[in-house]
């Protein structure tokens, strides 16, 4: 059932293979996120003048934003080696000792889900981006002892998709932290003429603007679509992806006019008639239409945040007003809790 859903974010591998044949090299084929390159570039060239490692970087947003792709473009700008891991993948604090000390000068480590590493592993982490030392204790009991070593220069780059799930320490060491947004309209456009120039596939302006107005503003599912769209268009229309294939294909995939799939209107309708329009608790409205707690975060409500459709309040999740007028529901003038 998740593989089949068409805006779940996570990299599924069938898409492995295009995500990585689509994704920008470099700052000029990364659209958008203008503050972010403008500041990085401006780091980037400021460092290899002074032949130095660039300071650690924290990218966080939800996901299909472009934070793994912007780290290579880090590394392929800063023209240095980049090492990938992630905070799950690191089990044990030795894995990340291994890691550090084979790192060579001003090479970057990737690390994805930051927020995910254990205590101990952190702690080594501290240290060495701070110092480029690494300190841990090996064997146990009598034999322990403590090992202290040098690492060489680096850059690590981290990145999450809950930044309030890292500790303060670890956050006060990046030098630089970002948060990604989401893309708008024309940028989505522009991304999606991109990768079907990369699929060889013929487009009409109007039928890119229209995938890009349904793709949550996030890269990653706009070429999700537009290859779903692809396979629609040999059938229907020569391979051509104009306007009349894109809402009849996104019709039938259950891709509303902006975006949402049926889950974000389950998760809307579930709110508004169920909840009366809230405020509910996160555990009470993700068990209601039998979602983990963790999709519903990460990616359920972020876009549902940023269209203004559901407000977080201390007391839990508020329906607002735009909600009610997308799915066609009568605001129940009883109700007080409408903003
Ligand atoms: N700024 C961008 N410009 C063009 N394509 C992008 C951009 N950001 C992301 N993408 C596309 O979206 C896909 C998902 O991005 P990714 O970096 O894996 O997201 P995240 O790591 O934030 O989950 C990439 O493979 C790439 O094709
Ligand atoms: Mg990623």
């Amino acid at each position: 059932m998740e593989n089949d859903r068409l805006i779940d974010s996570d990299e599924i591998s069938e898409d492995f293979q295009t995500e990585i044949s689509l994704r920008p090299r470099n700052f000029s084929e990364y659209v958008g996120q203008e503050r972010i390159k403008q500041t990085l570039s401006i780091a980037i060239r400021a460092a290899q003048k002074r032949v130095e490692s660039l300071d650690h970087v924290l990218l966080y947003g939800p996901p299909g934003l472009g934070k793994t792709t912007l780290a290579n473009v880090i590394s392929h700008e800063m023209k240095t080696d980049i090492k990938v891991t992630s905070g799950p993948a690191i089990e044990k604090a030795g894995d990340l000792v291994a890691i550090l000390t084979r790192l060579q000068k001003g090479d970057i480590l990737f690390i994805d889900e930051i927020h995910r590493l254990n205590k101990v592993s952190e702690e080594v982490l501290y240290s060495a981006m701070e110092e480029y030392r690494v300190s841990w204790v090996i064997e146990q009991g009598l034999k322990a002892r403590s090992v202290n070593l040098g690492i060489q220069p680096f850059t690590l780059i981290g990145a999450t998709t809950k930044y309030g799930k890292l500790s303060p320490p670890l956050r006060d060491r990046f030098g630089s932290i970002f948060r990604l947004n989401f893309y708008t309209d024309p940028e989505m456009t522009t991304i999606l003429k991109r990768s079907s120039n990369i699929f060889k596939v013929k487009t009409e302006q109007e039928g890119l603007e229209q995938i890009a107005k349904r793709s949550r503003k996030t890269p990653r599912i706009g070429n999700r679509l537009l290859r779903r769209v692809r396979d629609f268009s040999e059938i229907e229309s020569n391979g051509i992806i104009n306007l009349d294939v894109v809402i009849n294909a996104l019709d039938q995939l259950e891709v509303d006019s902006i975006g949402l799939d049926k889950i974000d209107i389950d998760f809307l309708n579930s709110l508004i008639v169920k909840f009366g329009g809230g405020p509910v608790g996160l555990d009470t409205l993700s068990a209601s239409i039998n979602e983990d707690t963790g999709t519903v975060e990460d990616v359920i409500e972020p876009f549902l945040l940023n269209l203004g459709f559901i407000s977080r309040t201390n007391r839990g999740r508020i329906a607002t007003n735009l909600a009610y007028e997308h799915l066609g529901i009568e605001i129940d003038p009883k109700q007080g809790n409408l903003i």
